[in-house]
């Protein structure tokens, strides 16, 4: 997505926040955006609070003088914008090519609404062509890695699971000190089936299918921007 769309996407989420919210703060480079949007407009009076959604964010909020707050003070969230790498029917998204999943679903669930902004090209027919990130603990990584396979392929799904590394190999750790398997499935034609099943396996902390959240998307394209309701 080019950075022009990006903003446009995040600007267009403005127009949702009131003064009071208290706001959800994605994490991404699309939530980046809105969080420099919100920013200027914290600058010029707007009053709102947020919590965000993993220490990149935090940092980029604490340096534009957006409050912040946690979940522990405030313990429902207004509204949560947030991007996706992608979104699939009845707003099914897969979330956490940036790694902030966990933190993410948290913070969507502790949220009224759930707004997510991408551009057109995250929106598809059949979610599943970008890796599902799986959040694991580090004990027993074969094992889980095992059992997320079996419970895939019972489901009809098969591709590699592979541990993310950072690039200088070393496995890339969550804001919460866990490891992230992406999933390359290719398709998903049942994500809740997924979610379920994945569920249940000991040591998976999250997956990055994130259902019945978000309930409005704003999709930015040259040509403008249109909304989707689910
Ligand atoms: C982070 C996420 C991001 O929202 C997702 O990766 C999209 O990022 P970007 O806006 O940079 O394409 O889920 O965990």
């Amino acid at each position: 997505m080019s950075v022009d769309l990006k903003r446009l996407a995040g600007e267009a989420a403005l127009a949702h926040v009131e003064s009071g919210m208290r706001l959800g703060l994605g994490t991404g480079s699309t939530a980046e955006a809105f969080v420099r949007a919100l920013g200027a407009r914290v600058a010029e009076g707007l009053q709102v609070v947020g919590v965000p959604t993993s220490d990149r964010t935090a940092a980029l909020a604490e340096s534009l003088s957006i409050p912040l707050t946690t979940l522990e003070d405030v313990t429902e969230l207004n509204l949560t914008i947030d991007g996706a790498d992608e979104i699939g029917p009845d707003l099914v998204l897969i979330k956490g090519g940036g790694g902030a999943l966990l933190r993410e679903k948290i913070v969507a669930a502790a949220s009224r609404k759930m707004i997510v902004i991408a551009d057109g090209s995250k929106l598809v027919q059949t979610i599943g062509a970008f890796p599902l990130p799986i959040e694991v603990v580090p004990f027993g990584l074969g094992s889980t890695t095992l059992k997320i396979e079996a419970a895939a392929q019972a489901l009809g799904l098969q591709g590699p699971v592979a541990l993310r590394r950072t690039s200088e190999g070393a496995p890339y750790l969550t804001d919460g000190g866990h490891f992230i398997l992406d999933a390359s499935f290719r398709r998903i034609p049942d994500p809740k089936a997924l979610a379920e099943a994945l569920a249940t396996i000991p040591g998976v902390v999250e997956h990055g299918l994130f259902i019945g959240l978000a309930s409005l998307a704003i999709i930015a394209r040259t040509s403008g921007v249109e909304t989707i309701s689910r």
